[in-house]
């Protein structure tokens, strides 16, 4: 079966979506699926073939090879940001009937937005950030968030990933030049306040009808936080899968990703990265296409978990294919 392993998208993510393909492409690479690597951008839709760029018909994801038309029967999104992570490549293909990887329209859709997410699932018991979200055309007032949400705080675009636009503000006088590069991302910004603690992330996915937890893996930044640097460049921050934690403690955040899984009814990997105190383990954000390059956590924990991610990528696509 021919499987769309569409990449790239329009946001800023774009470059690590591309490495994170390559790796799906890698992992997908003479199982019973046939991956094409689809790379969608504003100006073009193509597919990479043996290093010719292929025109592909934005109305099914078909193309033309050899004098042939390839049909694809399946999609594994590996967009990061729009439109893959936000519900609107969810929605084409649903409309152009062809089964996907990962969560619904509705549910990327949420998700992808912090603050609808945060606020949802604070309405289920999940410990989050005190925030506000400033939209665009608002006006603001410093001081007021100062006092609302003490210092540091975190400014970030409302809808984004990879760290792009976030700024961790210590001194009031920086907080509206961090509003203004948030914006650069987006239409949303959202100030939330510091949490102070050690950071986790904990992947969960669907495994035949079963939700599978995976490891969970303590990152520690050489950065001020665990910004783009931290993230892309190797050496930048340590990364340990499984994290040092009690039996407890891990259960603990694996049961708090379960019930995230569950309460948004996701579908296919997530990621929910947490900041934990010692007493409570505090939602950051849930994100439902997580980094898969070769070196990124779900990577890491699924190999933690003793499985190979060709083994958990073919049975993502078995289970929305068959
Ligand atoms: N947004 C990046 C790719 C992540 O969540 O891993
Ligand atoms: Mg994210």
């Amino acid at each position: 079966k021919n499987i769309a392993v569409i990449a790239g998208g329009y946001s800023s993510e774009r470059e690590v979506s591309l490495r994170s393909a390559a790796f799906v492409m890698k992992c997908l690479h003479e199982t019973h699926y046939t991956p094409w690597l689809i790379d969608i951008s504003e100006k073009e839709w193509v597919v990479l073939h043996e290093s010719t760029k292929i025109v592909v018909d934005k109305n099914n994801f078909s193309f033309c090879l050899n004098d042939k038309s390839i049909i694809m029967d399946g999609a594994y999104i590996i967009v990061h940001g729009t439109p893959g992570e936000d519900g609107k490549l969810q929605g084409y293909l649903d409309m152009i009937g062809i089964p996907y990887s990962g969560c619904s329209a509705a549910t990327s859709s949420l998700t992808f937005n912090k603050y609808f997410c945060n606020q949802f699932l604070s309405n289920q018991e999940i410990e989050i950030a005190p925030s506000k979200r400033i939209l665009s055309g608002d006006t603001w007032d410093a001081q007021a968030l100062v006092e609302q949400l003490g210092l540091p705080m975190f400014i970030k675009p409302n809808a984004g990933g990879s760290s792009f636009g976030v700024s961790k503000v210590k001194w009031i006088d920086h907080v509206d030049d961090a509003i203004k590069l948030a914006f650069q991302e987006g239409e949303e910004v959202l100030c939330e306040s510091f949490m102070q603690g050690r950071e986790f992330t904990c992947g969960a996915l669907l495994h035949g009808n079963k939700v599978l937890m995976l490891p969970v893996t303590e990152v520690i930044p050489e950065n001020e936080f665990f910004n783009y640097e931290s993230k892309y460049v190797e050496g930048k921050a340590q990364e340990i899968t499984p994290a040092r934690l009690s039996d407890e403690e891990t259960v603990l955040i694996q049961s708090l990703t379960h019930k995230v899984y569950r309460a948004l009814d996701c579908r296919g990997i997530i990621r929910a990265d947490f900041i934990y105190d010692g007493e409570v383990f505090r939602l950051l954000e849930v994100n439902t296409v997580p980094g898969m390059t070769e070196t990124s956590f779900i990577p890491q924990q699924i190999r933690a978990a003793g499985f190979t991610e060709t083994e958990i990528l073919v049975s993502i696509l078995d289970n929305i294919l068959n």
